[in-house]
């Protein structure tokens, strides 16, 4: 396993058109154990492979909002390859959004609140799950990163030129 360089805006890579995984191999699954080494060591909630530089339709995401005993998150990794959304519901949800391809900048975001998902394993074996709450929101913006969407493509030219520039700022400050 190996933590790979995570790319950041305005990296034109990040707009790629992630095309579907055909090969369920040993390449896939050192991707996807990378991806996760990467972003726990970011550390983030999720990860589309384009982030890593590689464009597949592949993401991890581990909320880790269990907590242990001693108040430490309890990791509960989850693989979603060439994941679809089915039936968005017609309410939204507004969700302060990050991203560690935008580092330490936060927006809200708008999405459907609730959301059936259909994706492949390792294996290639489908699964479907009707989700909500940071689950259905999280999917939904990696899901965006296959699409070469980035949250504050959300947002309005304003608002994502304010976001833009404080992360310039940031950068020359460190
Ligand atoms: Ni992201």
């Amino acid at each position: 396993m190996a933590i790979r360089p995570i790319l950041e805006v305005p990296d034109p890579r990040l707009k790629t058109v992630s095309t579907p995984v055909e090969t369920f191999d040993d390449d896939l699954r050192t991707l996807v154990a990378d991806m996760f080494e990467t972003m726990y060591d970011a550390p983030g909630i999720g990860l589309a492979a384009i982030q890593v530089g590689v464009p597949l339709r592949v993401l991890v995401i581990d909320l880790q909002s269990e907590e242990d005993e001693e108040g430490k998150p309890i990791r509960a990794p989850r693989v979603f390859i060439n994941p679809e959304i089915l039936d968005p519901s017609a309410d939204y949800t507004l969700y302060n959004e990050g991203c560690l391809s935008v580092p330490d900048q936060y927006a809200d975001v708008e999405r459907p609140s609730s959301i059936r998902a259909r994706w492949q394993d390792l294996d290639g074996k489908v699964h479907e799950e009707a989700m909500d709450g940071l689950m259905a929101t999280c999917l939904q913006h990696e899901m965006d990163h296959l699409e070469g969407i980035l949250f504050i493509d959300h947002l309005s030219r304003l608002k994502r030129q304010m976001v833009l520039k404080k992360l310039e700022k940031m950068r020359k400050a460190a």
